[in-house]
């Protein structure tokens, strides 16, 4: 039986730009509802890692921006923002704030098409769909010196109910006219991530694992997908782990 060789970074650009391009006139909080719920349990947690931009000069990245969930919480930036993602499409419908100086650029994680220390702090929601050492190794690149890198994932433990037997590195998006479609998303354990960070000399400065009970925070539904996923651990929603949030800080002399 042949082995399977591990997808090279075209091929996960390939498959996640199409995926993305078909999705994007539908990504947004209204219509998709586990997006909306991630998006719920990490708004203030971005927030707080990026409020103080305002009083900074430094280049601030959203990476893998989409249609701008992270743009839009910083129309108080004093410095240059740059929208970053694989697929020209969610950049079309991505809302930037228009009071900030700001570029979208079409561009992948894994070449990024900036210079060496150039950035100062890198923030990535839902990071998961590039979120493997080639990417890490070009955040690390590109940020200065004790720059941040602050993102969320979704939590491995429901991706992995969710996915069972199936491919553990890909997701499925359903259209609202029903279309199915796959994309690449790299979930770990937390040990793993630490592991991984630690490689790419960031040091963690947080990690909050955000489970169900914060979704009672919010005045929306919950996605049947996280429903689904607490049944099949036979865990309580409220204890299901849904969403993990870092922030790190790139290590002195590294990179
Ligand atoms: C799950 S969506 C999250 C979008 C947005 N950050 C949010 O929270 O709504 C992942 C985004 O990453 C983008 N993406 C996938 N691979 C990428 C890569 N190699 N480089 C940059 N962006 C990428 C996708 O096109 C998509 O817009």
């Amino acid at each position: 039986m042949s082995e399977q060789l591990p997808p090279t970074v075209t091929e996960i650009d390939r498959l996640n730009r199409t995926t993305f391009d078909a999705l994007a006139s539908e990504y947004n909080d209204s219509m998709r509802l586990t997006t909306a719920n991630f998006h719920d349990l990490s708004r203030g947690f971005f927030e707080r890692h990026v409020y103080d931009a305002a009083d900074q000069d430094f280049a601030l990245l959203d990476l893998g921006a989409g249609t701008g969930f992270v743009s839009s919480l910083l129309s108080h930036a004093k410095g240059l923002v740059l929208a970053i993602d694989i697929s020209f499409q969610m950049l079309v419908h991505a809302l930037v704030p228009d009071n900030i100086q700001r570029h979208k650029i079409c561009g992948s994680a894994f070449a990024l098409p900036l210079g060496n220390a150039t950035v100062g702090r890198i923030v990535s929601s839902l990071a998961s769909s590039f979120l493997r050492a080639e990417a890490l190794k070009e955040v690390s690149r590109v940020l200065r010196p004790e720059g941040l890198f602050i993102f969320s994932m979704p939590s491995k433990a429901w991706t992995d109910t969710i996915r069972g037997l199936g491919d553990l590195e890909k997701t499925t998006f359903v259209s609202r006219a029903g279309f199915s479609s796959v994309a690449f998303s790299f979930t770990y354990t937390q040990n793993e991530m630490s592991q991984l960070l630690d490689k790419y000399e960031f040091d963690v400065l947080e990690s909050t694992v955000s489970r169900g009970i914060s979704l009672r925070n919010y005045d929306r539904s919950v996605s049947p997908t996280l429903v689904e996923a607490a049944k099949q651990n036979r865990l309580p929603l409220d204890e299901m782990p849904i969403l993990e949030l870092y922030a790190c800080r790139k290590r002195v002399g590294g990179g």
